[in-house]
């Protein structure tokens, strides 16, 4: 099973004169002058000097070196230099990006204890720190949950102590301990296969996690989202011999009454889209696992909701389904009536997110939802507008686009704008129902229009996270695989600054 990590992050005022065999010290270097941090002194700033001004490290981001080196006092000490890139750009977002390529670098040398001495520059300290720890627990996310580990006896990285932040802010490492956790909780649901998290192990583990932090399960099985009359998620899960589901978790804040607002997070939640009868190609199908991944964003921002206790009711709401071919599934051409009554020709059993999430986002406000985020791996159109960097931003609403906006750009996980707009609506009129859920290019845009016709007047924001839910390739603070998109920003526009 995996390697649970369970890093201790402190700060502290000095690096230590000497470490034992599992220690190292890092120090963070910058690409450009004065590259060092100026309370580095003695042998260790000769030597990161002399390592630096000979250009053998050069103080990029995402780049590491490790060094052995003869201690002040005698006997070896293990260096890690780790680069922060150029001053001018430094802010929080570096400030991750180098806490998670220096913990996994002195995670893969087998260092226990890390002190890491690092300037934060221009940004507010309080701030760093969060970021920081934040960058060193995702980075010390793995997701080879199925591997034999031959060395699994072998010292972890259990401590890291950032030295140059000042003291104190306890609050803010407890924050992004609880915020990190829970992207890596969501991380490790999109990393599941398809065979080990159907939509109803899906619900069992969301119910688990919600029995663990005191949340409210009010998830429904196939026979009530039958009797419901989910059209759109029913349609989509037929083909499967795994039955949908409607995972429903509430988190109600001490004191608070029905009359107070209630936030919405609805998440996609298909365990697998084989593309169903209209049935995708091509080698990289087995990325489809993570099709949930906007679910389990919902569900991980509401796990350090439920941890950090904000006053602010709220509700996540995840259509659960896996898309099959077979001789049951829904065909091209085939009319859905959705929860909120409108129906829906399924032109393309591809385009299956839509059919669920006009049923959860119906249901979001059924239940009395007054704002509502919604974040589903939805278009492969929105990785072709914006890649794998921004998150596609669809909304109703001015006001609440601009707060979300804000959100992610604070969380690290910058989105961008995108129309909503009867323009497009040629893309999603039908001649035989209400709308289609597919009629063309741009399709990013055609199907946050047809969302928006279900949040009706309800502030609400769709997130089109395919591109950013997931790491093509390893980089240096994280593995190839499911990025935990989402949590960071959700639950920043719900708890803002600490
Ligand atoms: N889950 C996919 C979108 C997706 C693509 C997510 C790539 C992550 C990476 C979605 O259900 C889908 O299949 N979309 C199709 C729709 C089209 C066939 C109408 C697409 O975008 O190709
Ligand atoms: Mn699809
Ligand atoms: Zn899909």
């Amino acid at each position: 099973m995996s390697r649970e990590t369970s890093l201790k992050v402190e700060l502290g005022a000095a690096l230590p004169a000497t470490h034992d065999a599992g220690g190292a010290v890092a120090v963070g270097v910058f690409a450009d002058e004065p590259r060092l941090p100026e309370t580095l002194d003695g042998g260790l700033r000769g030597l990161c000097e002399r390592v630096t001004s000979e250009g053998e490290f050069k103080g990029e981001g995402e780049t590491t070196l490790l060094i052995h080196a003869p201690a002040d006092g005698g006997g070896a000490r293990r260096v890690l230099l780790v680069g922060l890139g150029a001053r001018a750009e430094f802010d929080e977002a570096a400030a991750r990006r180098a806490a998670g390529s220096a913990v996994r670098a002195a995670a893969s040398a087998r260092v226990r204890t890390l002190d890491f001495a690092v300037v934060l520059g221009g940004v507010e300290v309080g701030r760093g720190v969060r970021a920081l720890a934040e960058g060193a627990h995702l980075g010390l996310y793995e997701n080879g949950f199925y591997q034999k580990k031959d060395d699994d006896e072998s010292p972890r990285l259990e401590r890291l102590r950032i030295v140059g932040a000042g003291e104190g802010f306890g609050e803010e490492l407890e924050h992004a301990r609880v915020v990190a956790e829970s992207a890596n909780w969501a991380r490790r649901l999109a990393d599941e296969p398809g065979l080990s998290l159907p939509p109803r192990e899906f619900a069992r583990r969301a119910a688990e996690m919600a029995n663990e932090f005191g949340l409210k399960v009010e998830s429904l099985g196939v026979e009530e989202v039958r009797a419901k009359g989910m059209g759109g998620l029913l349609g989509v899960g037929q083909g499967s011999e795994e039955e949908p589901a409607l995972i429903v978790l509430r988190y109600e804040p001490e004191g608070a009454s029905e009359e107070d607002e209630l936030w919405a997070f609805v998440g996609k939640g298909i365990t697998f889209d084989t593309g169903g009868i209209s049935i995708k190609h091509g080698l990289d199908m087995y990325e489809m696992k993570s099709d949930m991944a906007g679910g389990a964003a919902a569900l991980g921002a509401i796990r350090a909701i439920a941890q950090l206790k904000p006053n602010r009711r709220l509700v996540a709401v995840v259509p659960s389904a896996e898309n099959m071919p077979s001789g049951k599934s829904i065909k091209p051409g085939d009319i859905v009536r959705s929860f909120a009554g409108p129906t829906v020709e399924c032109v393309d059993t591809d385009a299956e997110g839509r059919l669920v999430l006009v049923d959860g986002i119906a249901y979001a406000k059924h239940l009395g939802a007054t704002r509502v985020v919604d974040l589903a791996t939805l278009t492969g159109s929105i990785i072709i507008a914006l890649g794998t960097h921004r998150a596609g931003l669809f909304s109703n609403d001015d006001e609440w686009a601009e707060q979300v906006l804000d959100a992610s750009l604070r969380a690290g996980e910058p989105a961008w704008r995108m129309p909503v707009s009867d323009d497009y609506k040629k893309r999603i009129e039908s001649m035989i129902a209400d709308y289609k859920n597919y009629g063309g290019k741009p399709d990013a845009t055609a199907a946050a229009l047809l969302l928006s016709k279900f949040a009706g007047e309800t502030p609400w924001v769709h997130l089109d996270i395919a591109g950013t839910a997931w790491y093509d390739s390893a980089t240096a603070y994280a593995p190839k695989g499911a990025s935990g998109a989402g949590v960071r920003t959700l639950v920043e526009l719900v708890c803002g600054e600490v």
